[in-house]
């Protein structure tokens, strides 16, 4: 491997699972709670707005109960400590990577602690809840929206992400299935440009062949344990 200069790291749901936030495919998880296509999509929203307002206004409340875990802490001392490039890419909408203390942190998703005015098209930072249809802090119209990507939109930051994976040596993926693309594609993106690829998990994820390792348990063990390792080689 090339000198280990810039790394990139995909997160996903699963780097929250042990702060208690539902994970969308294992069992129980959220999507098996609710239809994705019932509160997920541009459709659904224009189908049944409070359904879909409600269903994130109870995640938005959700997570401000929960901590960030050993595995965001960890991830937040290498953004402190690594002196080269590094870019946390999380398709997860909490908090829990700044909370630690992370600051090179993209979120592909969205985020739920922000609402997105379809009036004026200005996000705010947003911990309340929008089923009572609150004016923009901008523009004042009752137009607000979960400043969530749903399934058919746009994932953010696209731009920025590739621009990071061409200049990285290493891609590390924790804590996600690799179900859903473009972020289920990175991996190969990274190995077509050279770097090397680790995969953290609690098992073998959809794309784990792709990866040239893998080390599988529980995020809170193995992300610390690989941030030490790569601290104090
Ligand atoms: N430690 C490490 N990994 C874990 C843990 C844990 N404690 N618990 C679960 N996992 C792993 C699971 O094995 C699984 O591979 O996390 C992954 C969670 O997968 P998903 O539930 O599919 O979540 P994610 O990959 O983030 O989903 C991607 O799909 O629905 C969309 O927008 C949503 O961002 C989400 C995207």
């Amino acid at each position: 491997m090339s000198v280990l200069r810039n790394i990139v790291i995909l997160t996903g749901a699963g780097v929250s699972a042990e702060s208690g936030i539902d994970t969308f495919r294992d069992g129980g998880g959220l999507w098996e709670q609710h239809r994705v296509e019932d509160v997920a999509t541009p459709e659904a929203f224009e189908r049944d707005p409070d359904l879909v307002l409600r269903f994130y206004d109870m995640r938005r409340e959700a997570i401000q109960t929960k901590a960030p875990n050993a595995a965001h802490h960890a991830l937040a001392r290498l953004d402190r400590e690594w002196e080269g490039d590094l870019l946390i890419v999380t398709q997860n909408i909490d908090d829990l990577h700044e909370r630690a203390g992370a600051s090179r942190v993209l979120h592909m998703h969205g985020e739920h602690l922000n609402a997105w005015c379809t009036a004026c098209d200005v996000r705010s930072r947003w911990t309340g809840t929008l089923i009572d249809r609150p004016a923009c802090p901008e523009c004042g119209k009752a137009a607000l929206r979960p400043d969530v990507v749903w399934f058919g939109e746009m994932p953010y930051h696209m731009d920025a992400i590739y621009d990071a994976l061409r200049e990285a040596d290493l891609f590390v993926s924790i804590g996600t299935s690799g179900a859903v693309y473009p972020a289920a594609g990175f991996v190969r993106n990274a190995r077509d440009l050279g770097a090397a690829t680790l995969e953290l998990n609690l098992e073998p994820s959809q794309g784990t062949g792709w990866f040239d390792e893998a080390r599988h348990g529980p995020a809170t063990e193995v992300v610390p344990a690989w941030v030490e390792e790569i601290l104090r080689p």
